[in-house]
């Protein structure tokens, strides 16, 4: 028997985003149809990028499953980052859109800070406007971004207790590892940031019982790294040889974990969810009682 074999936890579970985001957007669904407003989010995406469309579709989808008004707004890249300023600028007066989300990445030659500054905090269904980004930061409210937050959330669901473990971030992007870096963090977990530029990645997984992917590389992460019975969220989603969806975490690391979110079916569903609940939060405390019903 190899090493892998003898480490192997009774049971590895696998973590069903899937079916949580369901019962979120469920219990969504029936406050909106007890609430006397309606929530509006407008979702702007820029270019051509088929991941984007995809991602874009399945939140359109997903805001009318659960009766709120959503907008779509589709710029092309041509269009230049003006015509994306003053987009935003119109919704950010539009009384009936309580959150905006621009899509990103943004095409080559576009500000990122600049446009997503250009959104106003109090319509940030991202939470990814500087200013709320710092609240965060120090404990504030605001709106948490929606894969960290879904991540918690799965974390939650599953009973894992934060306090005093080691967790293992891979990747420090604004969206995913340096949020949830902070949240852990807050959570009174001990948070170790890795990225492309760490020493030995291996050592610092190995050392983790909590591990979070955010790399946007198939496979990359091995289950030799594995501490066995550690907790597995895979935030990766990408396209092997025979384009198939695939995460960032080795499918054999799944034996050697307590339990692991799959790909698809795992954080990709709750991003949604938890956007539909930013949403929802800021309509809740921002909407006028007379736009029910408003598109
Ligand atoms: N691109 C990948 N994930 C996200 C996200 O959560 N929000 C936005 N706006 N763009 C993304």
């Amino acid at each position: 028997m190899n090493e892998i074999d003898n480490a192997r936890p009774p049971a590895s579970r696998r973590i069903d985003g899937k079916a949580l985001a369901a019962a979120i957007r469920a219990e969504l669904k029936r406050a909106v149809q007890n609430a006397d407003f309606c929530p509006g989010l407008a979702v702007v995406r820029v270019g051509d990028d088929a991941a984007s469309q995809s991602y874009v579709a399945a939140k359109i989808r997903a805001c009318a499953e659960v009766g709120f008004a959503s907008r779509h707004i589709a710029l092309c890249a041509e269009a230049g980052e003006q015509a994306l300023l003053d987009e935003i600028e119109a919704l950010n007066r539009d009384e009936a859109i309580h959150g905006i989300l621009v899509q990103l990445p943004l095409p080559p030659g576009f500000d990122e800070t600049r446009v997503i500054s250009a959104i106003d905090p109090a319509k940030d269904a991202d939470g990814f406007h500087p200013l709320n980004v710092g609240r965060l930061l120090i404990g504030l409210d605001a709106p948490i971004p929606c894969t960290p937050k879904g991540i918690l959330r799965l974390l939650d669901s599953e009973g894992v207790a934060l306090k005093g473990k080691r967790a293992v971030v891979i990747g420090r992007s604004n969206i995913v590892g340096k949020p949830i870096a902070q949240l852990l963090c807050a959570r009174d977990a001990t948070v170790t940031i890795c990225h492309s530029k760490t020493r030995d990645l291996a050592d610092e997984v190995r050392r983790a019982d909590i591990i979070v992917a955010a790399v946007g590389r198939a496979g990359f992460v091995r289950p030799e790294w594995i501490k066995p019975g550690a907790i597995i969220i895979d935030v990766g989603i990408n396209r092997n040889g025979t384009g198939k969806i695939v995460g960032d975490v080795a499918p054999e690391c799944f034996e050697r974990a307590e339990a692991m979110t799959p790909v698809p079916g795992g954080v990709g569903p709750m991003t949604v969810a938890m956007l539909l609940e930013n949403t929802w939060e800021l309509a809740r405390r921002n909407s006028n009682p007379l736009q029910r019903g408003a598109d």
